[in-house]
């Protein structure tokens, strides 16, 4: 089920991106239409939504920090790109739409995938814009999230995720691969929220343990929808993991146990919210989406 909260922080985060995003008519159109194409294709925007519930939650200047969540998105945007590609999970749908390769051809997906990660470093990096955000700070978010998204973060559980292709792994493989591809963005973007807002250390503390939690939880909800869900509601290609032999929760709990440790997961990340009391609420309320979402 989602709230009202939701819908209007998607469309707040639609019409942002949309305004910040090349226009169509940019030269070279076909780069900018790729751009846009996988951008507007339908996602659900938790990543900014999570940067803004987390300056919420810290009392931060909310809309102040939309750049720098705009930014996020179009970073996950370019991983899903990538993840999608034949030499990486090679699967037809994303978003409930044709995957960028099989809209565009491979080559102008990966340079799309490439655009989009370098434009959002420009936007977040754009000073003009988050004015009542001393440079200092913001230099420090951008630090840190490039750690997350780099090779000790969401590339490095690619690349274990791809070595891992029809192996058996250890369960600590595993939960490498699901807190670095998936988790380590997750977390990010929760202490950029308060990172922005200049909350304080004990803030941040409580943000990062709620992120480490959730993050897992959203890639074991995904392996499970992978198994469970179907194609058109989950808008991608279901079973997907299974033809590919990776390595899921599923495939080393089965589903009730990956469903338990889930819960386990973002029962206890909620846990670390009471920190905050009620301006966590937001926070609170993406948590719970994250267990009941079926897409
Ligand atoms: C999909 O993320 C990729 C994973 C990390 C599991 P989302 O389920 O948030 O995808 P969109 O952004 O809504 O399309
Ligand atoms: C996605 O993992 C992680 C990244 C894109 C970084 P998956 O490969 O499970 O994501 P989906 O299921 O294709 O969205
Ligand atoms: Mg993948
Ligand atoms: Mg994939
Ligand atoms: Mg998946």
């Amino acid at each position: 089920m989602i709230s009202n909260y939701f819908t209007e922080m998607k469309n707040e985060v639609d019409q942002a991106l949309d305004q910040h995003l090349l226009p169509s008519d940019c030269y070279p159109q076909s780069l900018i239409k790729s751009m846009r194409y996988s951008v507007f294709a339908g996602g659900k925007r938790l990543r900014p939504i999570l940067v803004l519930a987390a300056a919420e939650a810290v009392k931060g200047p909310v809309k102040e920090v939309m750049p720098f969540a705009l930014g996020v998105e179009l970073i996950h945007t370019y991983t899903l790109i990538h993840d999608d590609l034949p030499a990486l999970d090679n699967d037809d749908l994303r978003r409930g739409k044709p995957t960028s390769h099989k809209a565009f051809g491979e080559s102008t997906a990966i340079l799309t995938g490439d655009a989009l990660q370098t434009f959002a470093f420009q936007l977040m990096t754009n000073v003009e814009l988050m004015k009542e955000i001393p440079p200092g700070v913001i230099l420090q978010a951008v630090h840190e999230l490039s750690h997350a998204v780099g090779p000790l973060g969401t590339i490095g559980g690619q690349m274990v995720d791809l070595e891992s292709e029809g192996k058996e792994i250890e369960a600590g493989t595993l939960e490498y691969i699901h807190r670095h591809k998936t988790g380590c963005l997750i977390r990010s973007c929760i202490r950029s929220g308060g990172i922005l807002s200049q909350c304080s250390e004990t803030d941040i503390e409580a943000l990062s343990r709620f992120g480490e939690n959730i993050g897992l939880a959203f890639q074991i909800i995904d392996d499970i929808l992978d198994v469970t869900g179907n194609q058109s509601e989950i808008g991608k290609d279901a079973k997907s993991d299974i033809k590919s032999g990776k390595a899921t929760y599923p495939a080393l709990l089965g589903i009730e146990e990956s469903k338990k440790k889930a819960k386990l997961l973002i029962d206890g990340g909620i846990a670390y919210l009471d920190h905050f009391n009620n301006s966590a609420s937001h926070l609170r309320e993406i948590a719970l989406y994250f267990i009941s979402r079926t897409h």
